[in-house]
């Protein structure tokens, strides 16, 4: 584990929620990124122009989702899974368990993408589906802020509102505002 990664805290989200006032303010544009690079968010979810397709588009999510349920998102993932993202156990009647989200179906198929990103999509005929269950965990991993310091945290939050824009108010710095006229 490199030095940056290691563990600071289980967070939980009784101590992040009464924070977010925080969030609005004085964020630093840099360590968000950072902390954005370093726990892997981009893997799973497209932001900012770059990245994966395992979770939702983040695009747009600060408008999307109250600061409380942005946060909640992140450190509870379970909690609301997003509409379309749900993991899928799909057991085959010659027993083979294929888990994952439901790209698209048919009448006679279902293709499903695979947890991990690097996977090939499976289609799986609807008369070779023995079981099929939605689970009600989210394949978001959980405790992933926490090799973050607290104000890492804010300025992670900050970033997704922004939208991955560094003129955000959130990012304004003191140094940044309007000189007062002599
Ligand atoms: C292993 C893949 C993975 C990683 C890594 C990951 N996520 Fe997610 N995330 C998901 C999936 C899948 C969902 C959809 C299911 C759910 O709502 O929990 C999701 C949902 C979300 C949502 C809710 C989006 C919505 O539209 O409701 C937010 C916000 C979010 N993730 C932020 C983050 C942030 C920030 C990080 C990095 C700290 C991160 N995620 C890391 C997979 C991941």
């Amino acid at each position: 584990m490199k030095p940056e990664q290691s563990f600071v805290r289980d967070w939980k989200s009784e101590e992040l929620l009464p924070l977010l006032d925080k969030v609005k303010a004085g964020r630093s544009f840099e360590s968000a990124k950072a902390a954005f690079k370093q726990t892997g968010c981009g893997q799973c979810h497209r932001f900012a122009g770059e990245g994966g397709s395992v979770g939702p588009d983040l695009a747009g999510v600060g408008r999307r989702l109250s600061l409380r349920d942005l946060m909640e998102s992140i450190v509870l993932p379970s909690k609301v899974i997003a509409e379309g993202f749900a993991t899928t156990e799909i057991e085959t009647k010659s027993g083979e368990v294929v888990t994952g989200r439901v790209a698209r179906e048919d009448d006679r198929v279902a293709v499903v993408l695979p947890q991990t990103a690097t996977a090939q999509a499976v289609t799986i005929r609807k008369a070779d589906i023995r079981r099929r269950e939605l689970s009600k965990v989210s394949n978001m991993p959980t405790g992933i802020l926490n090799t973050l310091q607290e104000a890492q945290i804010l300025d992670l939050v900050a970033y997704l509102i922004s939208d991955g824009n560094s003129n955000h108010t959130a990012f304004a710095t003191g140094a940044a505002t309007i000189p007062v006229a002599k």
